[in-house]
C-alpha cells in the first residue's frame, strides 16, 4: 500500500520529496525511493528499511539535485522488500520512471506478454509492467501512452510518471488507490495523502478514479481516460496535519474499521475468475490438496479466532478435520503430526513470536506449513512453505479491524478450494458462494453506516463491569473477537462463552443489568441460543442481540436487536463482527481510553 510523492517547481524536488514521504510514514515502510529529473538526465536511489536510510544515502537529498522528481515508499505486495523491488520503476532505457501505489491484478499475463516481445525485468513487482507498458505505448505523448495502459491493467493503482523528453513536468493517474494533487505557490505537487502537501499548501485537488493530470511548475491540467480535458474545483484543506494523517477519522482504528470494504474487496476479487477461486500464490495442484487429510489452524489472539472461525467452516463446507489451535500452547505441546497435516498460520504482522515458533516447529516435524500473512517480506511469509496474503494494508491501530475481516476471507476463498478440490461441492454451489461473498463489502458499508445507533448504545454501557458474549458455532468464534475487542481497548473486563456452557457455571455471574452480547446467526442454532438469551435474561440481564435480517422472534427475547444483511451462513461473522467492533470502539471512546495504543499492549508481539 503505502505512499508516493512528487514535486516540479522552482525548488529543489529532493528534500521536498523526503519530507512528503516522511509524512506519509504512518502508511507502513520497508523500503523507499526516489527518482529526481535535472531537466537533462533522471537520477535514482533507492534503500530498503525506514526512510533514515535513503535520506542519509542522498545527504537529505542534497546529492540529489533537480526541480521535478517523483518518490514512494513501499509496503510490499508482490516480491520481498529489497533494493531492486523498491519503486521507482524504469523502462529499459531509463526514460520512463514509475512510482505505483497498489496492485496491478493481470500483471503475470501482462509480464509474459512483454518478455515475450523482448522486455527485460529486474524486479519481482507488479509494478515494473506498467514501467515498461508505458514504453510500449508511448509516441511521445503521455496522456496517450497513460490511457492505453489504462486500458490494459487491472487492479488499483495511484501513478506517479517522469518522461525524460518531458522535462519541468510529472503526470499521475488513480484508479482505486488515492492521490491529490497539491497547488504551490513555488511548485505543485501530487501525494497519495493531504500530510505530505500541507506544509507547502492547503490547496489540493482530491483526483476521482481514472483521472489523469499533467503538472508543470505552473499548470495543472486534468483529463479523463479518452484523454479530454477536464475541470475540477480546487479544495482548501482545513484539518490539521495529525488529522490528516488518520484521513479526517478521530482514530486510526475508526479509519481501518472504515477501509474494511475495500480490504475485503482487495483480498477476495483477484482470486475470483469466472465464478471459480483461483490462488494464484499458494502454487498447491487439486491432488495436492486432496492428499491432505487434517488441517491445523494455529495463531494468536484475533488472528486465532479466525482460525476458530475456519474450523467451522473447513468442516461443514470441505469436510476435513481441522483443529484450531493457539500458538503459544502448540510450540510446547510436542504435537501430533502426522504426514498429511497441512499447518497454517495466521498472522497480520507475520512477526508473532508464538506463531513463528509454531511453524518452525512445524516444519521441523516435516509437514507442509501455509502461511495467510498481511505483511510481505515479513518472517513468516519467508519461511512458510505455501503463501497466501491478505491485502489489508498496513495496520496501524493495536486493535485489529481490517486485518482480522481479510484473515476471514482468505481462509473462506481456501475452504471453498478444498470443497471443490475433494468434490464435497460442485460448481454451482461454489458460484452461489462467490455471489453472497461479493456482496460481502457492501453489506460491511452498510453496517458501518448504522455507526451513530451503535454510538448511542454503547455510551450507555462505558461503566459496565462485565460484560458477556455468548454464541453457538460460528456465533462462538464472532463471541470471542467481540469480547477481545471490548476488554483490549475499553479495559471492560467481558467473558466470551459458548451459549451452551454458560449453564455449567458462569451464568451465577449474570446479575441485574449485567449486558450479555448474543450472537445468533447460525439458524439451525436459533432455537438453542434463544433458549440461553431467556435464561440469562430472567436472571436480569440486558441482552444486545446481533442476528440476521428476519429473524424477528429475537426481538420478543432480547432488549436491543442488531440486523445483519443476508448471506451464507459460513460468512456471518464477516458482518456480524461489525457492530461489535464499532462497539468496543464507542465504548473505549466514550471511556476516554487511548484507542489506537491500549495499555499493555504492542501490535506486534514478538516476544513470547
Ligand atoms: C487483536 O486486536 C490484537 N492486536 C492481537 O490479538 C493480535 O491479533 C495478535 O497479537 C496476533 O497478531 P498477528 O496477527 O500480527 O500475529
Ligand atoms: N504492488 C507494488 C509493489 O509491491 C506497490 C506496493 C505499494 O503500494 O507500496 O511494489
Amino acid at each position: 500500500m503505502c505512499g508516493i510523492v512528487g514535486y516540479t517547481g522552482t525548488g529543489q524536488a529532493a528534500p521536498i520529496l523526503l519530507d512528503g514521504l516522511a509524512k506519509l510514514e504512518y502508511r507502513g515502510y520497508d523500503s523507499a525511493g526516489l527518482a529526481v529529473f535535472d531537466g537533462k538526465k533522471i537520477t535514482m536511489q533507492k534503500a530498503v528499511g525506514r526512510l533514515k536510510v535513503l535520506s542519509e544515502q542522498t545527504h537529505d537529498g542534497e546529492m540529489m539535485p533537480g526541480t521535478s522528481g517523483i518518490a514512494h515508499t513501499r509496503w510490499a505486495t508482490h516480491g520481498a522488500p529489497s533494493r531492486i523491488n523498491a519503486h521507482p520503476h524504469s523502462n529499459v532505457e531509463r526514460s520512463i520512471s514509475v512510482v505505483h501505489n497498489g496492485i496491478i491484478e493481470n500483471y503475470l499475463k501482462l509480464r509474459n506478454y512483454l518478455a515475450a516481445k523482448g522486455y527485460v525485468f529486474e524486479s519481482e513487482t507488479d509494478t515494473e509492467v506498467v514501467a515498461h507498458l508505458l514504453d510500449y505505448y508511448y509516441n511521445g505523448d503521455p496522456i496517450e501512452a497513460m490511457t492505453k495502459v489504462m486500458h490494459r491493467v487491472e487492479g488499483s493503482y495511484a501513478l506517479g510518471i517522469l518522461f525524460l523528453d518531458h522535462p519541468g513536468e510529472i503526470y499521475a493517474v488513480r484508479k482505486d488507490s488515492p492521490l491529490i494533487v497539491g497547488k504551490g505557490k513555488d511548485g505543485n505537487l501530487i501525494a497519495s495523502d493531504v500530510p505530505a502537501v500541507l506544509k507547502y499548501t492547503r490547496q489540493v485537488y482530491f483526483i476521482q478514479n481514472e483521472e489523469l493530470t499533467r503538472l508543470t511548475e505552473k499548470d495543472i491540467c486534468f483529463y479523463n481516460v479518452e484523454g479530454e480535458t477536464i475541470n475540477k474545483e480546487l479544495s482548501t484543506i482545513e484539518w490539521d496535519v495529525d488529522a490528516a494523517e488518520k484521513g479526517g477519522y478521530e482514530h486510526f482504528m475508526l479509519k481501518e474499521m472504515h477501509e474494511q470494504p475495500k480490504t475485503v474487496r482487495d483480498t477476495l476479487m483477484p482470486r475470483i475468475r469466472d465464478n471459480d477461486v483461483y490462488i494464484e500464490e499458494l502454487g498447491m495442484s487439486d491432488d495436492e490438496i486432496r492428499a491432505i487429510h487434517r488441517i491445523h489452524i494455529v495463531a494468536c489472539g484475533s488472528a486465532s479466532h479466525t482460525g476458530m472461525t475456519a474450523k467451522y467452516v473447513f468442516e461443514e463446507m470441505a469436510r476435513i478435520p481441522v483443529v484450531a489451535d493457539l500458538a503459544s500452547e502448540f510450540r510446547y505441546r510436542d504435537p501430533i503430526l502426522e504426514k498429511n497435516d497441512l499447518v497454517i498460520i495466521i498472522s497480520q504482522s507475520g512477526e508473532t513470536a508464538d506463531s513463528l515458533a509454531a511453524l518452525r516447529e512445524a516444519k521441523k516435524k516435516g509437514v507442509m506449513t501455509l502461511g495467510i500473512v498481511n505483511v510481505v517480506g515479513s518472517s513468516i511469509a519467508r519461511e512458510a512453505d505455501k503463501i497466501m496474503y491478505t491485502w489489508a494494508g498496513p495496520e496501524i491501530a493495536v486493535a485489529t479491524t481490517k486485518a482480522y475481516s481479510a484473515q476471514l476471507i482468505a481462509q473462506y476463498l481456501l475452504a471453498i478450494k478444498f470443497a471443490e478440490a475433494r468434490n464435497i461441492i460442485g460448481k454451482e454451489e461454489v458460484a452461489e458462494l462467490l455471489k453472497d461473498l461479493k456482496k460481502l463489502p457492501d453489506q460491511i458499508e452498510l453496517l458501518l453506516h448504522n455507526k451513530g445507533n451503535i454510538q448511542r448504545f454503547a455510551n450507555r454501557y462505558i461503566a459496565a463491569k462485565d460484560v458477556f458474549f455468548i454464541g453457538r458455532g460460528i456465533d462462538y468464534a464472532i463471541s470471542l473477537e467481540g469480547s477481545l475487542k471490548l476488554k483490549e481497548i475499553s479495559y471492560i473486563h467481558s467473558e466470551a462463552y459458548a451459549a451452551g456452557e454458560l449453564k455449567h457455571g458462569t451464568i451465577s455471574l449474570i446479575e441485574d443489568g449485567t449486558l450479555v452480547a448474543a450472537v445468533i446467526t447460525q439458524e439451525k442454532l436459533y432455537k438453542k441460543t434463544i433458549s440461553n438469551v431467556v435464561e440469562v435474561s430472567s436472571r436480569g440481564a440486558f441482552v444486545l442481540a446481533v442476528t440476521n435480517e428476519g429473524n424477528t422472534e429475537v426481538e420478543k427475547v432480547a432488549d436491543y436487536v442488531i440486523y445483519i444483511p443476508e448471506t451464507s451462513h459460513y460468512f456471518t461473522n464477516s458482518l456480524a463482527i461489525i457492530p461489535l467492533q464499532l462497539f468496543s470502539y464507542y465504548v473505549s471512546v466514550g471511556k476516554g481510553c487511548d484507542v489506537d495504543k491500549p495499555r499493555n499492549l504492542a501490535k506486534s508481539v514478538t516476544v513470547e
